[in-house]
C-alpha cells in the first residue's frame, strides 16, 4: 500500500526514482510524485494517475541531482489528485516529506499547526508530518523528525529530504515498512526491496520506532528516544530476473505459469516421501507446544484467509487438533479469549498486512504462541512471530494472489503433515499423503496445458455481470477464492458459497443469465454436488463445472467442463483454483481491464 523509493549517491536521481518507482507500483497506483534537491532549492513534480504519466511529465527534464525521492500512493484520506500525491511539504518549502501509513490524530494536529501559520496543501493525513518537522526544526534535522515523530499516533514509513542538510535522506517507521539498500557510494530506502535489488542486495530492515540518517555511504540507526542501533546487512533473498515479466504479458499470468515450481519450492527439503512426514525447519522447536496446543487459530486476510479455511480442514483432518480461522481484521479488535495453551499462526504473502499484524501482536500480548506463514522474507510478520515458515514462493508482483495460494496450501498440508504423524496418523496414510504432495507440481502443468480450453469458455464469459461459485469441503474455500479472483480483476460480480447453502438463498438468482460455476470433482461429497448441478439445471442456469478427468456423466450435465487430473480429496483445492485463476485473467483480459493492477486494489495493506 503506497511505495517509497529514496536515492543518495552519485547518479543523477531521477530516472532512478521512476525505475524505482514502476517497482513499487503494484503497492499502489493513485498517483505519484518525485523530489529532489536542486542547487539548494527542492524540484519536483507530481501526477495523478500511473508512474507512466509522472514519467512524461517529467520527460525532458535534465536535472543532475543525485538525492531524492519518491512515491506511489494509494489513497486513504484525500481523493487520488495532484495536490494530495507525495511529496508534501512545509509552508517554506524546504523540506519534503513522502509517507506510508495513517496519522490518526492528524486532524487535532492541523488545527494546531494552521494556527501558528502553518499553510496547507492538501487533504492528507500526511502532510501534517511535514509541517511539524518544520514547526519542531531547530537547526538539526534528525532531532526535529524525531520530536516532531512524538507527537504523532499512527503509523509511519516516512523519508525525508531537506535543503537544511542537503547530503542527507533520513528514514522513520512505525508499522510501516522501510529497508535501506547499501551499495558501492550509493545507499537506497525503499518500502520493499523489489524497488532495491537491481542496485544492492544488501539490505538493512528498519524495525519499529527506529530512525536512520542516511548518506551515500551507508546508514547510521537510532531508535526515536535517540539510543543507537546496531543493524545487521541482511541479503535480499531473490534478485531482478524474479520482478520481470519473462515474455508474459501480464505478472499474474507469469504467476500463475510458475506454480509446479513454486508449490515444489514450498514443499522442496520439507516433504519426506519415503517417511510419509515432513520437517519445516522454522516451526521444529516450537512442534511440540503446537501439538499440545488446546487449538489452533488461523488468522489472515484476503486470499491467505481462504487458505487458512483449508488449512482449517487439512490440519483437523490429519492432525486431529481443532482449528479456528479468523479474519484478522475481527480478531484483533473483538478481545478474542487466547491463552498461553493456544497457537496463532498469521497467514499472510507479504508479512506487512496491517490487521493481520495486529493479530500477531494481541496474541504475543495474550501469551499464545505466535507463528508465522509468510513469503516475503524479512517481512515485519516474519520478523515479530515467536517462529514460521516461508513460503519460498519468490516475490509476486500481481495485485491478485495466484501462486502465494497455492504454495500457502501446500505448506499448511505439510504443517498437517507433520503434527498428524506426531498424533493419529499412520505412517501409511502419511506416506499416501506424502506421494499425493509429490505429484501435484505435474498435475498443475496438466491443468495449464488447458489455458486456451480455459480462454474459449472466458469469452463467453465476459458477457455476463454476476456469477456464483459453489463447492463443498476443501473446494468451498476454493469457491469463494475463484469467486474473489474474478470480481478483483474483471469487476464482475461474483459470490461463493458452500453448493449446498445454494438452497438457502443464491438460487433466488437463477435464470439463464447466471454463470454457476461448481467443483463436482470425484471425492466424498461429489453425489451431492451432482444433485446441486441438476437443480440449477432445472432453473436454466449456465453451468461450468471443474470435473474429475473422464467423467463423461458429469460433462453431459454442463455446459462448460474443465477436468482435472486425481489426487486425495484434501489436496484437491491445489488444482481446483487453478482453472478459476485462467478463468479470472482471461476474462480480464478480454474485458480490458488493468489485471495487473486492478482499480483500488493494493498489493499490501499496510493500513486498517
Ligand atoms: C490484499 C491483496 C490480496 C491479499 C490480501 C492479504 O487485499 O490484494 O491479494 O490476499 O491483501 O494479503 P497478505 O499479504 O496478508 O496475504
Amino acid at each position: 500500500m503506497c511505495g517509497i523509493v529514496g536515492y543518495i549517491g552519485d547518479k543523477p536521481v531521477l530516472p532512478l526514482l521512476i525505475n524505482g518507482l514502476k517497482r513499487l507500483e503494484y503497492r499502489g497506483y493513485d498517483s505519484a510524485g518525485v523530489a529532489m534537491i536542486d542547487q539548494d532549492k527542492i524540484w519536483y513534480k507530481k501526477r495523478k494517475g500511473k508512474i507512466a504519466e509522472l514519467e512524461v511529465e517529467i520527460n525532458g527534464f535534465d536535472l543532475t541531482s543525485s538525492v531524492g525521492l519518491g512515491h506511489t500512493r494509494w489513497a486513504t484520506h484525500g481523493e487520488p489528485s495532484e495536490k494530495n500525491a507525495h511529496p508534501h511539504f512545509d509552508t517554506e518549502h524546504k523540506i519534503a516529506l513522502v509517507h506510508n501509513g495513517i496519522i490518526e490524530n492528524y486532524a487535532q494536529l492541523k488545527e494546531t499547526l494552521k494556527a501558528e501559520g502553518h499553510v496547507f496543501a492538501s487533504d492528507t493525513d500526511s502532510e501534517v508530518l511535514v509541517h511539524l518537522i518544520a514547526m519542531c526544526y531547530d537547526g538539526d534535522m534528525a532531532f526535529s523528525i524525531r520530536k516532531a515523530l512524538q507527537l504523532v499516533r499512527g503509523t509511519f514509513g516516512i523519508l525525508v529530504l531537506s535543503t537544511h542538510e542537503p547530503d542527507k535522506l533520513f528514514a522513520a517507521r512505525r508499522g510501516s515498512p522501510l529497508v535501506i539498500g547499501i551499495g558501492e557510494n550509493e545507499t537506497l530506502v525503499a518500502s520493499d526491496g523489489s524497488a532495491l535489488v537491481e542496485h544492492t542486495r544488501d539490505v538493512i530492515y528498519l524495525e519499529d520506532n527506529e530512525m536512520a540518517v542516511v548518506n551515500k555511504h551507508g546508514a547510521k540507526v537510532r531508535t526515536l528516544q535517540d539510543t543507537k542501533v546496531e543493524k545487521a546487512v541482511e541479503k535480499l533473498p531473490y534478485d531482478l530476473v524474479h520482478l520481470q515479466k519473462g515474455g508474459y504479458p501480464h505478472f499474474m499470468l507469469k504467476e500463475i505459469f510458475e506454480q509446479p515450481e513454486t508449490v515444489w519450492d514450498s514443499m522442496r527439503g520439507r516433504l519426506l516421501v519415503e517417511e510419509g512426514n515432513a520437517k519445516l525447519g522454522g516451526l521444529q522447536s516450537c512442534i511440540d507446544r503446537m501439538i499440545h496446543s488446546s487449538r489452533l487459530i488461523l488468522t489472515a486476510c484476503g486470499t491467505s484467509w481462504h487458505a487458512a479455511l483449508i488449512g482449517e480442514y487439512l490440519i483437523e483432518k490429519f492432525a486431529k487438533i481443532p482449528v479456528e480461522v479468523e479474519y484478522a481484521s475481527e480478531f484483533r479488535y473483538r478481545d478474542p479469549i487466547i491463552s498461553r495453551v493456544d497457537t496463532v499462526l498469521a497467514i499472510t504473502q507479504s508479512g506487512e498486512t496491517a490487521d493481520t499484524l495486529a493479530a500477531v501482536r494481541e496474541a504475543k500480548q495474550k501469551g499464545a504462541l505466535a507463528l508465522g506463514m509468510c513469503n516475503v522474507v524479512g517481512s515485519t510478520i516474519a520478523r515479530e512471530t515467536h517462529a514460521g515458515v516461508y513460503l519460498h514462493a519468490g516475490p509476486e508482483i500481481g495485485v491478485a494472489s495466484t501462486k502465494a495460494f497455492t504454495s500457502q496450501v501446500a505448506t499448511l498440508a505439510l504443517i498437517a503433515l507433520a503434527l498428524g504423524r506426531m498424533n493419529q496418523l499412520s505412517a501409511e496414510e502419511g506416506r499416501e499423503i506424502a506421494q499425493a504432495l509429490k505429484q501435484l507440481p505435474d498435475q498443475i502443468r496438466q491443468i495449464l496445458e488447458q489455458a486456451s480450453h480455459i480462454e474459449k469458455i472466458a469469452a463467453k464469459f465476459m458477457h455476463h455481470n454476476h456469477a456464483l461459485y459453489l463447492g463443498r469441503g476443501f473446494n468451498y474455500p476454493v469457491a469463494l477464492e475463484g469467486a474473489l479472483k474474478m470480481k478483483e480483476i474483471s469487476y464482475i460480480h461474483a459470490e461463493g458459497y458452500p453448493a449446498a447453502e445454494m438452497k438457502h438463498g443464491p438460487i433466488a438468482l437463477i435464470d439463464d443469465q447466471m454463470p454457476v460455476i461448481f467443483i463436482a470433482v470425484k471425492d466424498s461429497v461429489y453425489e451431492k454436488v451432482i444433485s446441486n448441478i441438476e437443480e440449477v439445471k432445472a432453473r436454466g442456469g449456465w453451468v461450468i463445472a471443474v470435473v474429475s478427468e473422464g467423467d463423461k456423466a458429469c460433462a453431459k450435465l454442463c455446459d462448460e467442463v474443465i477436468e482435472i487430473p486425481y489426487t486425495i480429496q484434501s489436496l484437491m483445492p491445489v488444482l481446483t483454483v487453478i482453472p478459476f485463476q485462467l478463468l479470472a485473467y482471461y476474462t480480464a483480459v478480454m474485458k480490458g481491464c488493468d489485471v495487473d493492477q486492478p482499480r483500488n486494489l493494493a498489493k499490501s495493506v499496510t493500513v486498517e
